[in-house]
């Protein structure tokens, strides 16, 4: 029988605190779902004393989901650790993690501590953890770059105080995966209350080494690794999640460990991700990416179509990226479109289901095949929609190679209809500036890209829009055959969140690290 190993996943805290990648509670409480369906042991889903809006979404994914372990961040103070205590009570499973630096630099630069008085914060924070949950994860920050008899001796006071977790992470990407395995079999070895503990690793990717590192940790005998789907997080991102899990899933003869993921999750949820913060990952991405299972080159074609285990160390399947060539069209009623949805692993709910066949029969009018890309990039538009408070009623749109494109709009609210015209530099910013005049908003756009969800010159065009209104972002997604309309539906997608979700949306913007 081989050991289990524990998969932490901080996309919703360390994931989501990077630029760019910040969520309303609505959508963290998406993320929070697939994740359970995926199998995570744990959800570090927030960091309760950075704002309100954190604080909310912990307490919102504490009370929705059940299975795996709720954690929240808090750094070793009263404060905060009351704070991610607020946040996760309601938790079936709750955990609170607590963390302080233990490097030279850290401790003398930022915290201006020494190390005795390090040492007891990280007591008393554990102490008063334990005395609210009985699962406690205490995490030295900076720890690869810590000093090996002074990690040891915060580590024993940790679990001595009664930490359950010691994480020991690589907070800047700095170590090489030797060094790192050498540093937590060390720690297992000379800490002598060691073995009342799980040891865990959290890496980042500053080097490209998060992956490498968290695995020589698990080897070193770590048996939790902290991840994040896509490997979002601080600056270069934190290990992948999918790229450790199916490491050790498809290298089990390797490591000999087990996780409780189930990795035909994996794609649907890295899509999720991406459809709710608007960021896609890079083609060659590993596990995830669009050329993940790409083959190219002629010898390769002939090679897999010969076996595909000449050039595939691990099917598509077995990740959850649907192969077989789902074809739906405008005869398929909502129990295929359902069946189908299923088959590549998203789950939706009625009304969910409800929007996406409307899209879907709006699309079949246009595109005789309804390919696998098509229905992904229909299901990613309904990811946390909110109301529709502004609806897209029609727009024209006049672009000329000898005037100035003019794009005219007509938007609905509440009933009422209003009408704006507008030019610009080119189709896409007139067509801007009209549903901006028309919605009567100042708005900013952060974010614009456009890509082809499917092959073809009939291929729906996938639109992403980030908006500012000063103070908040939010991300619309629109599809459409017509990249136009893709766009004006993004936009007015964008538009809709930050009506519906002014306040949590604001606090989670603002919100970030407040020990930097
Ligand atoms: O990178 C890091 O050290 C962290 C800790 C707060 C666990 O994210
Ligand atoms: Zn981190």
């Amino acid at each position: 029988m081989s050991e289990r190993v524990y998969i932490f996943d901080t996309t919703l805290r360390d994931g989501e605190q990077a630029p760019g990648f910040s969520m309303t509670p609505q959508e963290k409480l998406e993320i929070g779902q697939a994740l359970a369906r995926l199998g995570v042991d744990v959800i570090e889903s927030g960091f309760p004393i950075a704002s309100p809006g954190d604080l909310a979404a912990v307490q919102l994914l504490a009370r929705e989901i059940r299975g795996p372990v709720i954690a929240g961040l808090a750094r070793a103070n009263a404060k905060d650790v009351e704070a991610a205590w607020e946040g996760v009570r309601p938790a079936e499973r709750p955990r609170i993690h607590t963390f302080i630096a233990t490097s030279p630099i850290h401790m003398e630069v930022k915290l201006k501590m020494s190390p005795d008085e390090v040492v007891e914060a990280a007591r008393a924070a554990i102490r008063l953890a334990r005395q609210r949950c009985g699962d406690v994860e205490f995490s030295c920050e900076d720890a690869s770059r810590s000093e090996i008899d002074f990690l040891c001796r915060v580590v024993e006071a940790a679990i001595a105080a009664g930490a359950t977790v010691i994480n020991l992470p690589d907070t800047v990407g700095y170590a090489t995966p030797l060094e790192y395995g050498r540093l937590i079999r060390t720690v297992r070895e000379r800490v002598p209350n060691a073995d009342k503990a799980i040891f865990s690793v959290h890496c980042h990717d500053d080097l490209g080494l998060a992956v490498a590192n968290s695995l020589a940790g698990v080897e070193a005998g770590a048996r939790q690794v902290e991840s994040t789907i896509n490997g979002i997080g601080e600056r270069a991102g934190n290990a992948a999640l999918e790229e450790v899990v199916m490491a050790l899933a498809t290298r089990r003869d390797n490591y000999r460990l087990k996780t409780g993921i189930d990795a035909t999750q994996i794609f649907p949820s890295s899509r999720l991700l991406a459809g709710i913060t608007g960021v896609e990952v890079q083609p060659n991405k590993a596990i995830v990416g669009a050329n993940a299972f790409a083959h190219e080159a002629g010898i390769h074609q002939h090679g897999v179509l010969s076996d595909p285990r000449t050039y595939e160390i691990m099917t598509p399947e077995s990740v959850g990226v649907p192969t077989n060539r789902l074809v739906l069209g405008k005869h398929s009623g909502r129990h295929a479109l359902v069946h189908a949805l299923e088959q590549i692993g998203f789950v939706l709910n009625d009304e969910e289901i409800r929007r996406v066949f409307e899209r879907f029969k709006a699309l079949c009018d246009r595109k005789k095949r309804v390919e696998m890309g098509d229905l992904v990039a229909l299901v990613q538009e309904n990811f946390a929609a909110p109301p529709e408070t502004y609806k897209l009623i029609s727009f024209r749109v006049a672009s000329a190679s000898d005037e100035p494109p003019q794009a005219s709009v007509r938007l609905e609210r509440e009933g009422e209809v209003f009408v704006a015209e507008a030019s610009g530099d080119g189709p896409v910013d007139a067509l801007f500036a009209a549903i901006q005049g028309a919605s009567r908003r100042t708005l900013s756009l952060v974010d614009y890209s456009l890509r082809a969800a499917t092959g073809g010159s009939d291929a729906l065009g996938e639109a992403i829009c980030k908006l500012s209104d000063g103070q908040r972002t939010a991300t619309g997604r629109g599809n459409s055959t017509d990249v136009i309309e893709a766009s004006a539906l993004a936009y007015v997608a964008a538009m809709n969140k930050l009506v519906h979700e002014p306040s949590a949306a604001a606090e989670i913007v603002s919100g970030g690290k407040p020990w930097q």
